[in-house]
């Protein structure tokens, strides 16, 4: 079992905050990992418990709760796919209900066939702050037998994310598709692949943990790291998107060595990041062996 902090930086006032929201229908399912985190930084700035309780329920809504229509009934969605004859269909449909997943579909045909026509077969794929795009993964052009490892914060969410996706593959690759509950700001996955998808992630892991980005993107074992940002706001409204996260993804990106392509579709703003740049020397001039970055 991971444990959710540390016993001896559990205070009394930690544990009435912690407890207090996972007794909130909305908040029950969430990871205690994250729960103490954010609880610990809200105590600092708002000691008192009702207001303490206010802060990290507004932080929970930004990271996570506004993007989550309504509580959902999994049990009934994985009926709803297991009984329909049109799978993609559902699986549309299922995806409605994540306004990040809502947000992509409709490119949806083009978004993953575009970047993947640049990577080689892939074989192996993380999924960080997956919300509900692992349903997407009948879009992605993969390798056959590819394996899937989806994080998120919601302990509800994940079974079920785990269940549809062995639905979509032969019996015997179901074992290599998994949904793991798991806050990526305090355990960043480790685990080897070819591919990390990091989807619309980065400035809300942001808004917990300033250094949370960058020891995500040091510590992510991939050859691939598949990174884009929302370029409208939840609300819908544009306000120069593209301009602050191709600035903020520079900034990320400076100093690293990696290459990467940019593309920038309707609503999404995509960078394929090669995270290890095998570099040619050529009489006193280097080159990289994947495109520097490229106009859309
Ligand atoms: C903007 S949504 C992106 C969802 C998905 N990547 C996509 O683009 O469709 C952000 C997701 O990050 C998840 N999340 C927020 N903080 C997290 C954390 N510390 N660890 C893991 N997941 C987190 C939320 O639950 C939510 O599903």
């Amino acid at each position: 079992m991971i444990p959710s902090a540390p016993p001896d930086l559990v205070t009394p006032q930690l544990r009435n905050l912690v407890t207090a929201i996972l007794n909130t229908p909305k908040y029950r399912h969430i990871s205690p990992e994250l729960l103490h985190r954010i609880g610990r930084d809200e105590l600092k700035k708002r000691p008192r418990h009702k207001e303490a309780v206010k802060g990290v329920k507004s932080k929970l809504h930004q990271i996570g709760g506004a993007y989550l229509d309504s509580n959902p009934k999994y049990g009934r969605l994985l009926t709803q796919l297991q009984a329909s004859g049109d799978r993609p269909v559902a699986c549309r449909s299922i995806m409605r209900q994540h306004s990040s997943t809502r947000e992509r579909l409709p490119i949806l045909d083009r978004f993953y066939s575009t970047v993947f026509a640049d990577l080689p077969p892939i074989h192996s794929v993380l999924d960080i702050a997956s919300g509900f795009n692992p349903l997407a993964r009948a879009w992605m052009p993969l390798a056959p037998r590819a394996s899937y490892t989806a994080y998120d914060i919601y302990g509800d969410m994940m079974p079920f994310l785990q269940a549809a996706m062995r639905l979509m593959v032969d019996e015997e690759d179901g074992a290599n598709q998994t949904a793991v509950q798991q806050d990526i700001i305090s355990r960043p996955p480790t685990k080897k692949a070819e591919l990390a998808l990091i989807l619309k992630t980065l400035p809300v892991l942001a808004m917990v943990d300033e250094t949370a980005v960058s020891r995500l993107l040091d510590t992510i074992q991939a050859d691939y790291l598949l990174i884009t940002f929302p370029v409208r706001s939840l609300g819908g409204r544009q306000k120069g998107m593209v301009q602050n996260y191709d600035r903020l993804f520079k900034n990320w990106m400076n100093g690293r060595g990696w290459s990467h392509k940019r593309y920038l579709f309707d609503g999404e703003l995509a960078f394929l990041v090669k995270k290890d740049v095998l570099e040619v020397t050529v009489t006193g001039h280097t080159d990289s062996i994947y495109p520097k970055p490229h106009a859309p």
